[in-house]
């Protein structure tokens, strides 16, 4: 299996991530850091993967999936789910991260949405959240999961203003060992 991934997610003041399997708000200035930071390597024969849920990848408009350049993979566990030839369905985030650990890619992102960022937030592989906060309030019905326990703030941007929203980059780290002795 791979070494590690990064979590890289949008969201608003109550971490609401989206509602009717879309985004709540539209900031291009947070797409273009999404599409640059999940596509950049450090050399041009490899590249980075994506790993999303089904509703998340439905939630794609299919003029923009799969993401290109990248890799993508997509989490189900139906198994007729039909998806376009290079895109790769995995039955589990362990079995992404072993189809993933097969090939030439560099970083590996889990992209959303809510259940996928559950149980990847728990993972002892996750490494660092990329986090942009929304500093406002939506009506969401999908939610990413309290990250303040085990996620220690590594950076942050300076605040930013797009379509009269404020909002900024931060960087977390897991802490993973502080996490299993929650558990115990
Ligand atoms: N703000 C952001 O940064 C951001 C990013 C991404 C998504 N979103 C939003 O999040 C919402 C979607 O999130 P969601 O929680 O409803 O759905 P989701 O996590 O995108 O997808 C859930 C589906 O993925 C599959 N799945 C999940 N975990 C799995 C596992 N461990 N193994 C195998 N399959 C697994 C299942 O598919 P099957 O039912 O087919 O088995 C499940 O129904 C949308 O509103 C979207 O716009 C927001």
């Amino acid at each position: 299996m791979r070494a590690k991934f990064d979590i890289i997610v949008a969201t608003d003041l109550n971490r609401g991530i989206g509602k009717n399997n879309q985004l709540p708000w539209r900031i291009s200035t947070d797409l273009k850091y999404f599409r640059d930071l999940t596509s950049a390597t450090p050399v041009p024969d490899v590249t980075n993967a994506v790993i999303m849920g089904r509703k998340t990848w439905e939630s794609i408009p299919a003029g923009y999936r799969p993401l290109k350049n990248r890799v993508n993979v997509v989490l189900t566990r139906n198994a007729d789910y039909s998806l376009p030839q290079g895109v790769f369905k995995a039955d589990s985030l362990d079995a992404a991260l072993t189809i993933l650990s097969r090939g030439p890619v560099d970083r590996v992102f889990v992209i959303g949405g809510g259940q996928v960022y559950a149980e990847a937030m728990q993972h002892e592989k996750c490494g660092l959240l990329y986090l942009t906060l929304v500093r406002h309030q939506f009506d969401c019905d999908a939610f990413l999961p309290d990250y303040r326990g085990f996620f220690q703030l590594a950076s942050c941007s300076e605040v930013m203003m797009e379509n009269n929203l404020e909002f900024c980059f931060k960087v977390y780290q897991f802490n993973f060992p502080e996490y299993l002795a929650a558990l115990e």
